[in-house]
């Protein structure tokens, strides 16, 4: 693949629309491959597109306030993983200002409690389904949302956990379905919003103790950059940018049995080391699928191989393609946790949650907690509280988000 081709080529099909479809995460990769270079332009859902990946291209999109996300996704992804006045559709200073309060309410400390919480929660739901066989990614959703409730300082009477899991997961589950399958997670999603917004509601009219470190105090208590209360309808979709998110980690704790099934090496590494842990947790977030993509639309005029991209034009930047681009990582189709010892971090190479920095850029602010969360339950993982039994373990690249066949069946010891 040649690092700088002088002119972007067009992608030999008139809309790629379907080959996306039909090639799911691989989509991009199979046509960095065919056309040797590492962007091309392609018509996507009717629009055309500049689709890039790479170190140099996730810089090119995260640093230099280069991007907006308006009309990024597609409404119907829109609708279920982000809203009106979400923080993900904010620039320049508001979006600064939004953005410290998740990084506030992310930070080393509160990560530790939402750790904490993670933990008691899975000792809880461990004993309960002792001796029974469950799909891990429902047991992971119910597990994350009761720990992130807690962490958040929401009270435990305000909600039915086992329903508001299985709406925040169908959030991601379905965001890149069309149709039926996307109205009806959608409506789940109203629902979701409705109960989000009257607890903040109550914690505004004190109806609701809630702790001035927690989460929903800081959120119920949010103003914009001018000072102003945020609308009671933002801080709701807030709410669950926040719970959503902490909930999804469940796919990474599938993933992460996965990767110590097949490679049962790790096992005895991780349990005692909290370093091989996290290095675990980073391979699973480079190795296994989750955003293909993310995209945006240029604001402010910059070239870039050759070409002048100017406002409005939309550019993808392939998430999936640049951890696994074999001109930043050797080996990039084999898991090997180790290739972290000494990593130098660069911002633009591991991007499984965006590029740049958190603080000044679209990059995740929950990262920190995401492999934290990963990293420790690779350690609980490798006491081995539950067998793996036979079952189909092979991951489509085709569905997007992508999951094991049968949901990673564990059977919990007694
Ligand atoms: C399951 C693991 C996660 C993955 C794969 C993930 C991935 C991402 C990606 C790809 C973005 C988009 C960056 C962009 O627009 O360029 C993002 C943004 C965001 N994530 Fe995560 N995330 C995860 C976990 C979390 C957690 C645990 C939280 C909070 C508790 C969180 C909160 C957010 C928020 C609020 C944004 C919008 C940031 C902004 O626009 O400035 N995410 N995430």
């Amino acid at each position: 693949m040649s690092d700088t081709p002088t002119v972007i080529p067009r992608s030999p099909a008139p809309d790629d629309t379907l080959a996306f479809l039909k090639n799911g995460y691989l989509y991009g990769t199979r046509r960095f491959r065919k056309l040797g270079s590492d962007a091309f332009e392609a018509r996507l859902a009717g629009m055309r597109a500049t689709v890039m990946h790479g170190r140099e291209a996730a810089s090119v999109f995260y640093e230099g306030d280069r991007f907006s996300r308006e009309r990024a996704m597609p409404s119907s992804v829109q609708h279920l993983l982000q809203d009106e006045g979400s923080v993900q559709t904010l620039e320049g200073p508001p979006h600064r200002h939004r953005k410290s309060m998740f990084m506030r309410m992310l930070d080393d400390a509160s990560v530790a409690r939402l750790i904490a919480a993670f933990e008691r929660e899975w000792t809880r739901v461990r004993a309960e389904h002792a001796g029974h066989e469950v799909p891990l990614y429902d047991l992971g959703n119910l597990v994350l949302t009761r720990a992130a409730l807690s962490w958040a300082g929401i009270p435990a009477d305000r909600v039915d956990d086992r329903d508001l899991a299985g709406r925040l997961a169908a959030m991601v589950d379905r965001a890149s379905s069309i149709g039926p399958v996307n109205w009806v997670a959608r409506v789940r999603r109203r629902g979701a919003e409705e109960w989000a917004a009257e607890l903040v509601a109550d914690v505004r009219a004190a109806r609701v103790q809630a702790d001035p470190d927690s989460a929903i105090r800081t959120i119920a208590d949010g103003s914009d950059d001018h000072g102003a209360p945020l609308p009671e309808e933002v801080a709701a979709v807030e709410v669950l940018n926040l719970l959503r998110p902490i909930v999804a980690v469940s796919r990474y704790l599938v993933f992460t049995v996965h990767a110590m099934h097949t490679h049962p090496q790790w096992h005895a590494k991780v349990e005692r080391d909290a370093d091989a842990a996290t290095r675990v947790a980073n391979e699973v977030r480079r190795f296994y699928p989750f955003f293909p993509v993310i995209s945006g639309t240029v604001q402010r005029p910059f070239d870039w191989r050759g070409r002048d991209f100017e406002p409005g034009d939309r550019v993808i930047l392939d998430l999936y393609a640049t951890n696994h681009d074999e001109r930043i990582w050797e080996e990039p189709g084999r898991f090997l946790p180790e290739r972290f010892e000494g990593w130098d971090g660069d911002p633009n190479t591991l991007v499984p949650q965006g590029g740049g920095d958190a603080a000044t850029g679209h990059r995740c602010p929950g990262e920190a907690a995401t492999i934290a969360l990963t990293a420790r339950f690779a350690q609980l993982a490798a006491t081995r509280p539950f067998s793996v039994p036979d079952q189909d373990l092979r991951i489509s690249l085709r569905h997007i988000p992508a999951l094991p066949m049968d949901r990673l069946r564990v059977q919990m010891r007694d």
